[in-house]
């Protein structure tokens, strides 16, 4: 550990909110804490419906203008669902001849007098009539995954490349909220994604500078180049949210092709494992399993249940692709639990990371929660048989003192547990609680070497010991600025994650990360090396 009386002159109110935190600070250390340390504000993770699990490629104005209604009716938005993204099929691949993007204006009515046929800005206004959120998506390269039909004949030409500026710019002006952008076209051409990628975030900020209205960036590349190593920080600007895998399931549309496709639990849960990556996870970024399949076909309300916790646990955005105008009222009660929903969207904006393996598929996974010795627990059981899973508080970063422990699917209050909390769990099920404890201590260090913002200035953090392998880590920095400054951290000489510091302000602010220090007693070392110039100014850290 860096000795303590090395450090710099103290902060109060940093002191105090640490100490809220649960975290103690040693003599030198409180002595750090003179000033305002600020938690930086983190956006949670987007909410909202997809087309293409329930209609694919037959994607029309009437349907998005239903499903924007049962968003509504349903109570889904009071619940927090706010985007209705139009996705693959809506453009068939015509541009004038300066390159424009040519809508079919029987597909895309007019919806409102005044509006015009063809004109995608038309279901736009009709949605955020609504007071809700619109999504539109391309693809990377020439041509798209229609290419690859699930129905009907390929279109070709329905991608994005050569006309980046030109479309971003487009899809803002006409007043989309939120892009996805697919990677078939791309793969196809053998791009590399880092490259377009990088180009289509520029766009999208270019065109957001442009029309002041900044398209939310949803990367889609399956996870094959690990975007979440890159993904927070291409072409020096941040795509949001970024797929970890492949779809859990091909479309399913009543009445046509392959109308009797079913979802499949085993495709769930591989989805989730693909989707964790908690150091990836912070200040609003987020790892992308895909759109959810609670609600369609193949799955039980147990599994949807199951489904739904492990996005929640993850993190994950909730993005549904069942039907809204025909959800059974189970599935409602599932999508809009309050308790689970407000897991997700937790201001830590943390992913859950797993805790403990009790043999072959019984596993405890812990997300922390913004408030002070809160986690949301999940008891997973993976296996053909019920099986007692136990919680033991010091692996969810705890202390050993009692706890609290509420069920969020049955709302119940359980009561107060020592040490630990265990329940049966039925086969493929899980269990979903919140548990009020007590922090553990955590160590606060100051740089072992480097400081400053400068471009090539490494901070170096070193013999950080930590009680846990994947560990919370709190940085308090500064940057000064009007736009997020990042910075690389290697963990123990490991491939970098890329982390985004928003403005602080004056005063220095503190996001949380977390981080796998695997290496026992003090052996740890995290670097931090800015990527923008000027970076990030790293003034400690704060380990559980
Ligand atoms: C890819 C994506 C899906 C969907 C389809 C559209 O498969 O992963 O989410 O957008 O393309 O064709």
């Amino acid at each position: 550990m860096q000795r303590l009386e090395e450090r710099k002159p103290a902060r109060s109110a940093w002191a105090l909110s640490l100490a809220m935190m649960g975290i103690v600070l040693c003599e030198a250390g409180s002595l750090l804490a003179q000033g305002v340390a600020k938690q930086i504000p983190v956006p949670p993770p987007p909410m909202g419906w997809s087309s293409w699990n329930s209609f694919s490629n037959t994607v029309d104005s009437q349907v998005i203008a239903d499903q924007a209604r049962a968003m509504v009716s349903t109570g889904m938005a009071k619940a927090g669902y706010q985007y209705v993204n139009i996705d693959e099929g809506w453009w068939l691949g015509a541009r004038d001849a300066e390159g424009n993007i040519l809508v079919d204006a029987k597909t895309w009515p007019a919806l409102a007098p005044g509006d015009h046929p063809g004109d995608m800005a038309s279901i736009v206004r009709f949605i955020h009539g609504l007071g809700l959120k619109a999504g539109i998506y391309t693809d990377a390269g020439m041509d798209g995954c229609s290419m690859y039909p699930d129905l009907g004949p390929p279109i070709p030409h329905v991608g994005s490349e050569g006309h980046y500026e030109q479309d971003f710019l487009q899809f803002a002006k006409w007043g989309f909220d939120y892009v996805k952008v697919d990677w078939c076209g791309g793969d196809k051409e053998k791009l590399d994604p880092a490259v377009q990628y990088a180009e289509i975030a520029r766009a999208i900020a270019k065109a957001g500078a442009a029309t002041g209205h900044r398209l939310y960036f949803s990367l889609c590349e399956w996870g094959n180049n690990s975007p979440w190593t890159w993904a927070s920080n291409v072409g020096g600007a941040s795509a949001d949210i970024w797929r970890t895998s492949g779809d859990i399931v091909a479309p399913i549309v009543p009445h046509r092709e392959h109308s009797g496709r079913l979802a499949s639990f085993p495709g769930v849960l591989s989805n989730f494992d693909q989707g964790i990556h908690p150091e990836a996870e912070h200040t609003g970024f987020y790892n992308d399993p895909d759109m959810m399949v609670v609600g369609m076909p193949g799955l039980t309300d147990a599994q949807n249940r199951v489904h739904m916790s492990l996005w929640a646990i993850s993190a994950a955005p909730l993005l549904v692709g069942a039907d809204l105008t025909t959800l059974s009222d189970a599935t409602r009660a599932t999508l809009t639990n309050p308790d689970v929903l407000a897991v997700d969207q937790d201001s830590l904006g943390l992913q859950g990371v797993k805790v403990a393996s009790q043999g072959n598929g019984l596993e405890v996974w812990s997300k922390a929660l913004s408030a002070p010795g809160e986690r949301a627990v999940l008891l997973l059981n993976r296996t053909g048989d019920a099986a007692s899973i136990a919680a033991h508080f010091v692996d969810l970063g705890l202390d050993d003192s009692a706890a609290t422990v509420r069920d969020l699917w049955s709302g119940k209050d359980l009561g107060s547990f020592n040490s630990s909390y265990f329940a049966t769990v039925a086969s493929n099920d899980a269990v979903l609680i919140v548990v009020r404890g007590r922090e553990s201590k955590q160590t606060i260090y100051s740089p072992s070497a480097g400081g400053g913002m400068n471009k090539g200035q490494e901070t170096g953090f070193a013999h950080v010991s930590s009680r846990v392998p994947m560990a919370r880590v709190r940085v308090a920095y500064r940057n000064p600025g009007n736009a997020p400054r990042y910075a690389e951290l290697r963990v123990n000489g490991r491939i970098a994650t890329r982390i985004a510091f928003p403005p602080t302000g004056s005063e220095p602010g503190v996001i949380w990360i977390q981080a796998l220090l695997d290496r026992t007693g003090d052996g740890n070392v995290l670097d931090f090396s800015p990527l923008s110039d000027p970076g990030p100014a790293i003034e400690l850290i704060a380990v559980e």
